[in-house]
């Protein structure tokens, strides 16, 4: 990396970054990407991007595959684009970080003083546009479409995607992320959890005896797929939650078919019509907790009528897998900030850290550390930090612990749990709560779940006198550091 590389913010670097090519280039400025040649997309793109993001998770590098076996040079497929700590502040604009918290705080500040969403702009046409296959031309096979894990039941071209849906009643416009098969050249499916917006709004459709129009976007800007994975709001459309972070409208072309609106720097767009009486076979696929943890089920088939791509087109990838996996870091810190809004928003006082493990595939294992304000404050934590909208689908755990603990450090938060938790007394349940067919532990519907909620504070009651912790003190800390500098990093 060059010295005027270095001495850059991020802030500066983010001036102007209008798409995923650009966004490439300034990683590639940055070092924090690497560049594979040859891989085949019949499992080795996907363990390449699986086993490389484990190696170092949140410091790992982006990985731009090209040459894929099979396919002509150019046709290009990004995995793990913003799950990365620095890739990351570029992405979401922020400056640059040291540390997993910086970055939250950072996120958490933006939200709470300037953060409004930017709705998006209409305009004529955009790169995404440059070739647009209609009728016989349409062959999803043109793409070099992943075949990800061993023991899937197709090849998914929607991995990091956003699934664009118009809801039929108020016009809401939802962008979520969910998981999208290639039955054959005009054919592909989407998976959609129970609760999920697109599935209520499918639903809808159904139930009208109407058909439902969709676009799938499989190659785009980082901040769109995380815009798209978390749970916003119902009724806040992703695409202005993305405009509101980077601070300038998200631009999008209304698509040919069902006027719906095609992110205009899009590198790949599929739009079709979701059958509400073609179903066919969809899945398994190995998911994000970890496992296969659903059958291939009958979904609703999508017949595609439009494809919109850039010459050379970018699919994005993410590998649901075994924890750590090539999105959590970037999913951990987003969601670790929101929780954190959410439940500043429900009154909760002297949050002081939120950290959304990336080994509970940064959903189901949740630290919060607070200062202990009043009796029964750690169980309210809990409590919301477990209900609000971010943290509630598939989770697992809360613990809430004291602030000299850094909730994203997995010792601390262990040494307190050991330490200044008494099980029969500190865990609670919450039972029946809103989960997935992806759970493991579920086996049939309906899809609820447990939680444990873990208070790991001193007990509140006699906390002053709770014994002193046996660490050298900060002065003494600093004295031998300086002392012997050549012992530490
Ligand atoms: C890589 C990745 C893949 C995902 N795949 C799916 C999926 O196939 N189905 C699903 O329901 N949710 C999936 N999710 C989770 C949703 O994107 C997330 O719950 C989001 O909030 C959905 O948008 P919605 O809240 O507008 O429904 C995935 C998330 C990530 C990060």
């Amino acid at each position: 990396m060059s010295d005027s590389h270095q001495v850059k913010s991020n802030q500066q670097r983010n001036e102007g970054y209008s798409d995923l090519r650009d966004l490439i280039e300034r990683f590639e400025e940055m070092g924090e990407i690497e560049k594979v040649n040859g891989a085949n997309w019949n499992l080795e793109v996907a363990a390449v991007a699986e086993t490389v993001a484990a190696q170092d998770p949140g410091r790992a590098p982006a990985l731009l595959f090209d040459n894929i076996e099979g396919y002509p040079e150019g046709f290009r497929i990004l995995a793990g684009g913003a799950n990365g700590l620095r890739r990351l502040a570029v992405v979401m604009d922020l400056p640059d970080p040291e540390t997993e918290m910086d970055l939250v705080r950072s996120m958490r500040r933006r939200m709470r003083t300037k953060f409004e969403p930017i709705p998006p702009l209409k305009v004529s046409t955009g790169p995404v546009m440059e070739n647009i296959d209609r009728g016989s031309d349409i062959n999803m096979w043109k793409f070099p479409v992943p075949f990800v894990h061993e023991l899937d039941g197709g090849r998914y071209i929607g991995t990091d995607d956003l699934v664009i849906m118009r809801d039929p009643d108020t016009g809401w416009v939802n962008c979520g992320t969910y998981r999208t098969m290639v039955h054959d050249e005009t054919n592909v499916a989407v998976w959609m959890s129970p609760g999920k917006h697109g599935r209520l709004i499918s639903d809808k459709y159904f139930k009208r005896g109407e058909d439902c129009p969709v676009l799938i976007s499989c190659g785009q800007d980082p901040l769109l797929f995380i815009s798209a994975h978390q749970e916003i709001d119902p009724e806040v459309d992703e695409l202005a939650y993305a405009g509101g972070q980077r601070g300038r409208a998200i631009e999008y072309i209304p698509s040919e078919v069902h006027g719906l609106p095609i992110p205009a720097h899009s590198e790949v767009v599929i739009e079709g019509t979701m059958s509400r009486t073609e179903i066919r076979e969809e899945g398994p696929f190995g998911e994000f907790m970890g496992y296969y943890a659903s059958n291939a089920s009958e979904l609703p088939v999508i017949k595609v009528e439009r494809v919109y791509y850039r010459t050379n087109p970018i699919l994005t990838l993410a590998v649901p897998s075994r924890p750590p996996e090539n999105f959590t870091f970037a999913r951990a810190t987003v969601k670790s900030a929101l929780i954190w809004d959410e439940m500043e928003k429900a009154g909760i006082p002297g949050v002081k850290g939120v950290w959304c493990h990336e080994a509970g595939a940064g959903r189901l294992f949740n630290v919060v550390a607070i200062e202990q304000l009043y009796p029964g404050h750690a169980s309210q934590a809990a409590m919301v930090a477990t209900n609000c909208h971010a943290g509630n689908y598939a989770g697992r755990w809360v613990v809430v612990v004291d602030q000299d603990i850094d909730p994203s450090n997995i010792f601390d938060v262990v040494w307190a749990m050991s330490t200044r938790c008494d099980p029969p007394e500190d865990v609670q349940f919450i039972k029946r709560a809103w989960s997935t067919p992806l759970d493991p532990l579920l086996r049939e519907p309906p899809w609820q779940n447990n939680r444990g909620i873990i208070d790991a504070c001193r007990p509140y009651g006699w906390k002053d006198e709770f014994p002193k912790v046996a660490e050298a003190s900060p002065e003494l800390k600093a004295k031998i550091r300086a002392k012997f500098p050549q012992l530490y990093k």
